[in-house]
């Protein structure tokens, strides 16, 4: 395909989105990066809350946590660029060690993933003797290598009940565990609350949980989805399983970005609301010009957007940045992501 085709396609994907200046510019890099992603026997795992232009021209393969990590398992190409946030790179590398796994800013971070230690697991476990730990993949490698297994928002319910136990650890989003606990029909405590139920000895929880967040996710509020139902009657409401159970209560569907984006595509309804990062709001609308994507873009990801097309050209012209996870910890670690993986 020549460089013009190239610009033409993203124009014809794009056109109703942005500027064809901004096309231009962006069918440009990208069109370098594709080669450059061929000479150097590349792959381009793109997450769904990639921004469009970006989403839209490099990545071979494009989705959710689940999909991408099922997606680097299956690689077989020597260089793994990851366009997304670190633990979804560290997880890519826990899978294919053989591999040079490249993420394009060395800083996309991840709140949920800062706000548990390997250490605070192992206090848990100290804790709660026996009881299985389920951790949500957006958490770094030592975590994950103290864990039994793991989970995405795509298979959180089904990762619990495979489990077949009356109690289980799940870390560290609460809103998710919070969520996944309704729909599973356990109870949950915090730690911090277990001493008062020691005393009572009331020992009818089933989900032992942690007190992080996604800050994205955490800000939407079920006034925003009252303020949005009242200007438009019409709008369905999709919410990420991150956002908070009164959040996901008062929406008409949650589920991971995939499931959402396959919502959308399934549905006839006319006009949507998405909360969850806003880039996702545009790769929808991209896709089904003739529905239209509410969404508020005043909360963004600041981690999933520090990765740009300007970045990853330069992560595949200079070999950066690198992602290393410490070999006991990766072969820790790959045992809760294999087992995850092997539940359908
Ligand atoms: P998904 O697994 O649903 O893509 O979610 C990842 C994420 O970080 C959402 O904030
Ligand atoms: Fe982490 Fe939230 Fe950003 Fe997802 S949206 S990467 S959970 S901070």
């Amino acid at each position: 395909m020549t460089e013009q085709q190239f610009f033409e396609d993203m124009k014809a994907a794009l056109g109703e989105l942005m500027p064809e200046a901004e096309i231009s510019y962006k069918a440009k890099l990208a069109f370098r990066i594709n080669e450059l992603k061929k000479e150097r026997n590349a792959v381009i795992l793109g997450h769904n809350y990639m921004e469009p232009a970006l989403y839209y021209s490099i990545p071979d393969f494009k989705g959710d946590s689940l999909e991408l990590a099922r997606k680097a398992a299956e690689t077989d190409q020597d260089i793994i660029v990851f366009c997304g946030v670190e633990f979804m790179a560290e997880t890519a590398k826990i899978l294919n060690p053989e591999k040079t796994v490249l993420i394009p800013a060395q800083k996309a971070g991840c709140s949920l993933a800062e706000s548990i230690t390997a250490e605070d697991v192992r206090e848990l476990k100290r804790r709660f003797p026996g009881v299985p730990v389920v951790t949500y993949v957006n958490t770094y490698a030592d975590v994950k290598a103290e864990s039994d297994i793991c989970c995405t928002s795509g298979n959180a319910a089904a990762v619990v009940e495979s489990l077949k136990t009356e109690t289980v650890i799940f870390l560290p989003d609460e809103y998710l565990a919070r969520n996944v606990a309704r729909e599973t029909g356990r109870h949950i405590i915090f730690p911090a609350d277990f001493h008062k139920l020691e005393k009572d000895n009331l020992l009818d929880y089933q989900m032992i949980g942690w007190k992080g967040r996604c800050e994205v996710h955490e800000k939407f509020t079920v006034q925003d989805i009252e303020n949005v139902r009242k200007q438009f009657p019409d709008v369905l409401i999709l919410a990420h399983p991150e956002c908070s159970p009164q959040v996901t209560a008062a929406s008409d569907f949650s589920g991971s970005t995939s499931a959402m984006i396959q919502y959308v595509q399934q549905s006839d309804a006319r006009r949507y609301l998405l909360l969850t990062e806003c880039a996702m709001g545009d790769n929808i609308a991209a896709a089904n010009p003739d529905k239209e994507m509410l969404r508020l873009c005043s909360v963004r990801c600041p981690y999933m957007n520090m990765i740009t097309l300007e970045d990853t050209l330069s992560a595949l012209q200079k070999n950066q940045y690198v992602v290393h996870v410490a070999e006991d910890i990766r072969l820790r670690a790959l045992q809760a992501v294999n087992r995850m993986l092997q539940i359908g």
